[in-house]
């Protein structure tokens, strides 16, 4: 399939020459917007959360031939093949079924397994949480070490932090994944030996950062006292290797199976949750799975025309595929939705960021916008001014909590007051004339610095409450969005072949930096004189 020859691309071409200089301030404006108001015919709900798309770019004409491409390019086969456990990555010859993972269905795939590692689990974090899990001196658990990078990191912290007003106050989480030895050692200052379990994670137990934190934290354990035979108190393991587990020395019966049609971004769900679970407890996490699964029916059951992940991948793709935007941002107004962003930047990059389609032609067309933001408000006072003035369109998805979280309600009406203030800013601008009379007579000068372009297309997402519910309703939101694209960009989401040639480059290059003589053409001369310094600095 050629995108670019799909009726509906064309029309969506010829669409846009025609909108692409009509304001949303027009749109909205007091006697055109008429009943039902664009607010009404533009907010959809599905498993829980609103989306408000009435701030984007789009008209009634717009959806019908977004949702017609997403007809044409056969989004609706891709969804069900995903369920139904299809070879959906066949560059690895994998199913993706991470939606079996919170599937309620007997019949669903994997079933048997899946609820038998979710029960292992839960017994495992119920001792952790109720103090019969002890360190080799007999005391409880109050620290949780998580070593993992990547997929097997970014959503554990993401949702752990989330949801921290659910989390037992007597453990402390921490994460670990960077290889810089500051972030172990980081951690290291504020844990007590006897009190920390480690769980090392890890899809294929070979990652060089988590392997690499991981033997220098046993080796910790050792060094303050802890004896050999006591480690399997502190260490327990996740993987879809679990053989390399054992060989790494952990016990056998302290390892947590996920499997290889889950992918290392899509594993949160799985075992890989184990220090969400333990966090928040079982039952807790039963209710971030349901969450998921709300969205999962949502996605495979409502109209394509008022599908929240349909409609969230297509409009992101009217904007990077017509509008030519290359970005674009979240802004959760959450402090507790702090790590959302950093999240959403593997699931959306690494999984959208290719050029080769699926039938192994290159693509002729973009595909992932780069993923970017911050919590609100603190977004505001840094880089928001470009996003008003700047003369590139950066869409937005702004994310708010209707509801605290947190004892201090009276810090709520500002926040959700600052969320819903920009994106009308963003939507308004201020007109020449407007300017003027702001820099009243005396500053003409100042006019253009006052004008807003305005016209700034942004979607409110809207949460009742942070629940585990509503989150894991968010999270499958953003996965299933991903797919969409992917389905309309005719590429795999489910591989990530491009981080694979950095990461035997940097084996090569480690092994330079520490041999007795290295061969100084070897590399480009850019590389060969980093070394050099590297090497020269190494040795003092
Ligand atoms: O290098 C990229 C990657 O493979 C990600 O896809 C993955 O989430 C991460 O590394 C960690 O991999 P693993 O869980 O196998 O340690």
């Amino acid at each position: 399939m050629t995108l670019n020859t799909l009726p509906s691309w064309s029309s969506l071409q010829a669409h846009y020459e025609q909108i692409r200089d009509a304001r949303l301030r027009d749109w909205f404006a007091a006697g055109q917007d008429a009943s039902p108001t664009r607010s009404e015919r533009f907010t959809f709900e599905g498993a829980g959360l609103a989306a408000d798309f009435s701030k984007n770019r789009i008209t009634d004409e717009t959806l019908r031939l977004l949702v017609t491409l997403a007809r044409e390019a056969g989004v609706e086969a891709r969804r069900d093949a995903m369920f139904a456990g299809e070879i959906v990555n066949p560059t690895e010859g994998r199913a993706a079924l991470h939606t079996a993972l919170r599937a309620t269905s007997a019949s669903a795939p994997f079933h048997a397994e899946v609820a038998a590692e979710r029960a292992k689990m839960a017994a495992f974090a119920n001792q952790v949480r109720d103090g019969h899990w002890t360190g080799y001196t007999g005391k409880r658990i109050r620290h949780v070490v998580n070593i993992g990078i990547g997929g097997s990191d970014l959503g554990p912290k993401m949702v752990v932090h989330a949801l921290h007003h659910l989390a037992t106050p007597e453990i402390a989480t921490h994460f670990v994944s960077n290889v810089d030895g500051a972030d172990l050692a980081r951690v290291l200052e504020q844990v007590d030996p006897e009190e920390t379990l480690a769980i090392i994670v890890s899809k294929t137990f070979t990652t060089l950062e988590t392997m690499t934190n991981a033997l220098s934290l046993r080796d910790w354990f050792i060094a303050k006292g802890c004896p050999e035979s006591a480690l399997a108190k502190h260490f327990v393991g996740v993987s879809a290797n679990p053989n390399e587990v054992v060989k790494f020395g952990i016990a056998k019966e302290n390892v947590f199976e996920m499997w290889d049609w889950v992918g290392g971004r899509y594993s949160l769900w799985s075992a890989v949750g184990l220090s969400i679970m333990i966090a928040i407890g079982p039952d807790q996490f039963d209710e971030l799975l349901a969450g998921a699964n709300d969205m999962d029916e949502h996605f495979k059951n409502a109209p394509l025309e008022r599908n929240l992940p349909v409609l969230m991948g297509l409009i992101g793709i009217w904007y990077r595929n017509f509008f030519g935007s290359q970005s674009y941002l979240v802004a959760p107004y959450s402090e507790a939705l702090h790590f959302l962003p950093s999240y959403l930047q593997q699931l959306e990059m690494e999984s959208n960021g290719k050029s080769a389609r699926l039938d192994g032609a290159f693509v002729d067309y973009p595909t992932s916008a780069v993923t970017w933001g911050e919590p609100g408000t603190n977004g505001q006072h840094a880089f928001f001014q470009m996003l008003h003035q700047g003369p590139t369109i950066v869409p937005i998805d702004f994310i708010a909590v209707l509801t605290p979280e947190h004892p201090l309600a009276s810090h709520h009406p500002k926040l959700l007051a600052n969320c819903f203030a920009q994106s009308e800013a963003l939507m308004l601008g201020r007109t020449l004339e407007e300017a003027h009379k702001v820099a009243g007579p005396d500053k003409p000068e100042l006019v253009p610095h006052l004008v807003f372009p305005g016209n700034r297309p942004t979607t409110t997402l809207l949460l009742d409450a942070l629940t585990a519910r509503s989150l894991g309703a968010l999270i499958a939101l953003y996965e299933h969005k991903v797919l969409v694209q992917a389905s309309v960009w005719n590429i795999n989401p489910f591989d990530q072949w491009g981080v694979e040639l950095g990461k035997i480059l940097g084996k090569v290059v480690e092994a330079d930096l520490t041999a007795a003589s290295v061969d100084e053409k070897k590399h480009d001369s850019s590389t060969s004189a980093l070394i050099a310094r590297a090497r020269a600095a190494l040795k003092r």
